[in-house]
């Protein structure tokens, strides 16, 4: 079975049941990863925990070294990634607490290093990312939510902002005609660059706030996001304890 990474970000900075057996730190030409890699099991499946934005939730979305965290990975043998998100939501059907495992992702982002092809180069490389996910790992994600009922919107555009501002009402309504369903800030290049390096990856997305202008006036507090998160993680923790059975039994 290849070795699974899952990436936890804001609300997920640990797996609960996880065994831990050892922690690795892993040096990379890209400089430092945002924390050592924890090696364990879960659901009798070896896996592999990161916190993207470090164990303390220290390094915020504009300043993860995303080449680092995804060559680190790559070097200790990871094949497959779920990448766990908080995001807010734009389309109705993306709700507070509603978990989502989208099919599509529009970047907003910008001055981050979004790619390991540059420098000395032998040639010019341009990824295919007509499907910026990979269609395993979002199948395995949805066929586990199925088996526990927890139900999870299958597909839907995530749209990555910069950060670490919220957005306006006005950007949200852009990001909406430009067809976003959700909105977060890691997505991207954490996707491509998994995409560069040859890994599956997918993201597991948990809508933590309806996204500015979407719930009225409201403004968007953090006391509110982290308690949405708080529900939206415990069917996380579902899914992926599942999954991982899953893995174990098929060897
Ligand atoms: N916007 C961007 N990122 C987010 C949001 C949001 O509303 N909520 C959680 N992550």
């Amino acid at each position: 079975m290849n070795l699974l990474a899952i990436i936890g970000g804001t609300g997920l900075g640990s797996l609960k049941n996880l065994e831990i057996t050892r922690h690795q730190v892993v040096n990379t030409p890209f400089g430092e990863p945002s924390g050592p890699l924890t090696f364990g099991t879960l659901g009798g499946s070896e896996v592999v925990f990161f916190a993207r934005h470090g164990y303390a939730h220290r390094i915020p979305p504009h300043e993860i070294n995303y080449r680092a965290n995804l060559w680190a990975l790559k070097e200790v043998g990871v094949k497959e990634i779920i990448a766990v998100a908080a995001v807010g939501g734009i389309t109705p059907r993306m709700g507070p607490a509603v978990l989502a495992v989208p099919d599509q992702i529009i970047d907003y982002t910008y001055g981050r290093k979004q790619t390991f092809f540059e420098g000395e180069l032998e040639s010019v490389t341009h990824i295919d990312f007509t499907h910026p996910y990979s269609g395993a790992v979002r199948a395995a994600l949805l066929d586990s939510a199925r088996t526990v009922g927890v139900e999870v919107v299958d597909g839907g555009t995530y749209g990555c902002t910069q950060g670490p501002r919220l957005e306006t009402i006005a950007e949200i309504r852009r990001m909406e005609r430009d067809g976003c369903d959700l909105v977060g800030m890691t997505g991207m290049p954490e996707a491509a660059l998994a995409r560069e390096l040859g890994l599956e990856y997918a993201h597991l997305a948990v809508i933590a706030n309806w996204a500015a202008g979407k719930n009225g006036e409201q403004e968007i507090t953090m006391e509110d996001i982290d308690r949405t998160l708080k529900e939206g993680m415990r069917k996380v923790r579902l899914i992926l304890q599942q999954l991982l059975e899953n893995r174990a039994t098929a060897g």
